[in-house]
């Protein structure tokens, strides 16, 4: 754990340079806007410890799966969303001698990510070996209100000398992904070229060919006073910059403004491509960069407006939080369905910036509450249009009419795990897609969604389930057999508790929708088990019959659903008693120890606890909890904050509390000693959720917001926003009262407690 972020309500700051800490760094003060992302690599040269890292969503390479003996069902290759041009760079040379961070004496170091605002400044002093020192401000964002583009202020003051000052704006394409299975680069170049002050390098990823225009434009000023000097261009293999010399004076000095957009064939006609960004360009200069930088801050003041939660007497969880809001907000902007949401964002490789089932686990109930009812509904629809590759997944497992399996990781829609023994069981992610679904529309009331589209897609996850159970002729009961849970340090198991019930869900709530539907449309309905091939009476039949039969292990002696066939046979250990330096497991203990262990990576049983919490009694669900988190090592980001949830259901509020800590500063402390390989963005949804699940005690109970909320200790109070069916609540928790203000014009009925409230429009109830 490190401890070198400073505390501050509305920014994360850096001071003084830690060079051993720059990766991190880098992952911490990400940039992005939904559309493309970067880290935080700087603007002028650095030989120093840094990944560098230029992404634009949506734009992937199928990198060749690497494993050793080839079976049939791996993956042909793993989706990753690389690297693309380096936009930001930015050559500054003293004298001919290159200014670079790791080769001079560095001062006044100072790095900070403006949250409220949406961009990222630093501030340094730098001698180099020839004694001549600089003084620099570096002002950078990537525009909300222009989602294709970007911008730079970049500053420097000689401080001690007059003399030859070289600045080399420039475009780097030539970049490598660092987790490239074979080494490879994965871009070509199609063209570049400058006229005037515009730049541009237009590149296409080999295999997959998408073409991506990466372009810039620079101005200059040198005391105040703009300038127009000659500039030498330099082109390199998939590079281009433009030179420019200046004498510089001392005490003078000298900004480099540069305005840069990156356009993607994904948007665009790749003929189209250099003229619109050229196009892009020009429209972001002549606006200019403090234009640029207010529609920005009015950008994020609009968001904030949804989805602040203020935290009073503690600003070290005020800052984490509004860390989290802030870069799940810069990760997903919910404006176009063909976009996901990796579990790094654009702030490293790791994952490959791919979706997995956190998506809809994880990421859904933060969007249902804090964005428009359509960023949710673009999550859903982007699996929608993947139905036909999850019926090809299917396929490959031996399963055929209609039958959909949704991937674990994929970009495409095919899946593309690297990692065959875990992900390829975990089938558990087909169960996450119908459930997010389900919570859409038991939030928002649309239920048009499920006519059109969402009933095709349980249709196929219903039928992938009724195949993928067997018949256990030994114990009269279907069974599913070879399954990876939530879990994943049990692979290949049977009778996974938290997916057999998952399945039957599925197949319950399907049969559910098709009525719902029928009600709703009968014409739409038939036309749809047409189209599926649905034979109503004879299918339905069959998923019934699985639903009264499926066997779900239990344990008697402990009264506790049993996470698997066989987990008692394992050796019953308390994480307690393991020894600290046995910990993290997944680095200390070999792969077949973890397997035989008893030991649980995240929430497996508790996570269908949480799930579907209203089928449990109290007791059920604290005799599970007691049960199970005793035995889990929390090795996955993504488990903390349900077990922060189901403690606060409970009434532990101290470890609720403790579970929370464990999420909200994961990143920033860097609590797994891994936030250099990027920010944990999913699970910073999931400390979102401990918030206004846990401590809120949010629910959705007969078509209305339920709270229960209490007050962590620390807290002097909490408060946060939901959006619900076009009102927007604040609900504030404080040591006197529950305060739920109705922000919008349309009337809301809450209840808080049990008790039913109704909220007038631009009113306040008092609890
Ligand atoms: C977790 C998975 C998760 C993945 C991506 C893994 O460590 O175990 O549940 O989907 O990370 O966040």
């Amino acid at each position: 754990m490190k401890d070198y972020i400073k505390i501050d309500e509305w920014k994360i700051i850096e001071d003084g340079f830690n060079s051993a800490h720059n990766k991190i760094s880098e992952s911490i003060f990400s940039l992005g806007n939904g559309r493309m992302g970067q880290r935080a690599n700087f603007e002028e040269a650095y030989s120093g410890e840094t990944l560098q890292g230029n992404y634009v969503a949506g734009v992937y390479y199928n990198d060749k799966t690497r494993v050793g003996w080839w079976k049939n069902g791996y993956p042909e290759y793993f989706s990753k969303v690389l690297n693309a041009a380096n936009w930001v760079g930015i050559d500054v040379a003293i004298d001919g001698e290159q200014l670079d961070l790791a080769k001079c004496a560095v001062s006044n170091f100072r790095r900070e990510l403006n949250m409220k605002e949406g961009y990222l400044k630093r501030n340094f002093t730098a001698k180099n070996n020839s004694g001549k020192q600089v003084e620099v401000e570096a002002i950078r964002f990537c525009s909300m209100a222009d989602d294709e583009a970007g911008a730079i202020k970049y500053t420097i003051t000689p401080l001690n000398f007059d003399g030859a000052l070289t600045v080399t704006p420039f475009i780097d394409g030539d970049v490598v992904n660092q987790d490239a299975n074979y080494d490879e680069k994965f871009w070509d170049e199609v063209a570049k070229g400058c006229d005037d002050n515009d730049c541009y390098i237009q590149m296409r990823t080999k295999k997959t060919g998408f073409d991506v225009a990466t372009g810039m434009q620079f101005s200059i000023l040198q005391n105040g006073q703009a300038i127009e000097t000659a500039h030498e261009i330099i082109q390199k293999e998939k590079y281009i910059g433009a030179k420019i010399t200046l004498q510089a004076q001392k005490g003078q000095p000298i900004t480099v403004f540069k305005y840069a957009a990156n356009l993607s064939s994904q948007n665009h006609k790749v003929e189209d491509l250099i003229i619109n960004l050229k196009a892009t360009l020009d429209r972001v200069s002549k606006k200019g960069f403090d234009t640029m930088l207010a529609e920005q801050a009015a950008a994020w003041e609009e968001k904030w407006k949804h989805n602040d939660i203020i935290i009073e007497g503690d600003p070290s969880a005020q800052q984490a939080i509004r860390f989290n809001i802030f870069q799940l907000n810069q990760t997903y902007t919910g404006e176009d369905d063909r976009l996901n949401i990796g579990p790094k964002g654009f702030t490293g490789e790791k994952y490959g910036g791919v979706t997995y089932w956190d998506t809809e686990a994880y990421c859904v109930p933060f969007y249902l509450s804090t964005a428009e009812q359509k960023v949710t509904k673009n999550l859903l629809l982007y699996r929608y249009k993947q139905l036909e590759q999850a019926y090809q997944n299917a396929g490959m497992l031996g399963f055929g009419n209609g039958a959909a399996l949704y991937p674990m990781v994929s970009i495409n829609g095919i899946e593309c795990h690297n990692e065959w023994e875990i992900t390829f069981e975990e089938l558990h992610r087909n169960g996450a897609i119908a459930y997010a679904i389900f919570n859409y529309v038991r939030y928002t009331g649309d239920a048009d969604y499920l006519v059109d589209y969402g009933l095709e897609v349980l249709i196929g996850i219903a039928r992938f389930w009724r195949y993928r159970v067997s018949w256990s002729a030994e114990k009269e009961k279907y069974v599913m057999l070879g399954i990876t849970g939530p879990n994943e340090y049990e692979n290949n198991i049977n009778n996974n508790w938290y997916t057999n019930t998952l399945a039957t869900w599925c197949m319950q709530y399907a049969m559910e929708v098709m009525e719902k539907v029928k009600a709703i449309d009968a014409d739409k309905y038939a036309k749809l088990i047409a189209k599926l091939n649905f034979n109503e009476e004879q299918e339905t039949g069959k998923f019934t019959h699985i639903i009264d039969n499926m066997y779900y292990p239990y344990d008697e002696r402990n009264q506790v659903f049993l996470q698997q066939d066989g987990y008692l046979d394992k050796e019953q250990i308390l994480v307690k008693d393991l020894p600290a330096s046995d910990r993290p497991l997944n680095q200390k203990w070999s792969w077949d120890r973890i397997l035989r262990s008893c030991f649980i990576k995240q929430a497996d049983v508790l996570q269908g606890i949480y799930f579907f919490e209203d089928k449990y009694d109290i007791d059920t669900i604290r005799r599970n909890f007691d049960f199970y988190e005793p035995r889990t090592v929390h090795e996955s980001s993504l488990s903390p904050c349900l077990h922060a949830i189901l403690a606060a259901k409970l009434g532990d509020e101290a470890r609720a509390y403790e579970f929370y800590l464990r999420t909200a500063r994961l990143d920033l402390d860097d609590y797994n000693n891994d936030t250099e390989d990027g920010c944990h963005i999913t699970s910073m949804a999931g400390t979102w959720m401990a918030v206004v699940e846990g401590f809120g005690g949010m629910r959705m109970r007969d078509d209305k917001l339920s709270f229960k909320p209490f007050l962590p200790g620390k807290w002097a109070s909490f408060s946060f926003h939901v959006g619900f069916r076009d009102s927007l609540l604040n609900v504030r928790v404080s040591k006197e009262q529950i305060a739920i203000k109705n922000l919008s014009g349309i009337e809301t009925t809450v209840l808080v407690h049990d008790k039913t409230y109704l909220v007038k429009a631009n009113s306040e109830v008092v609890i």
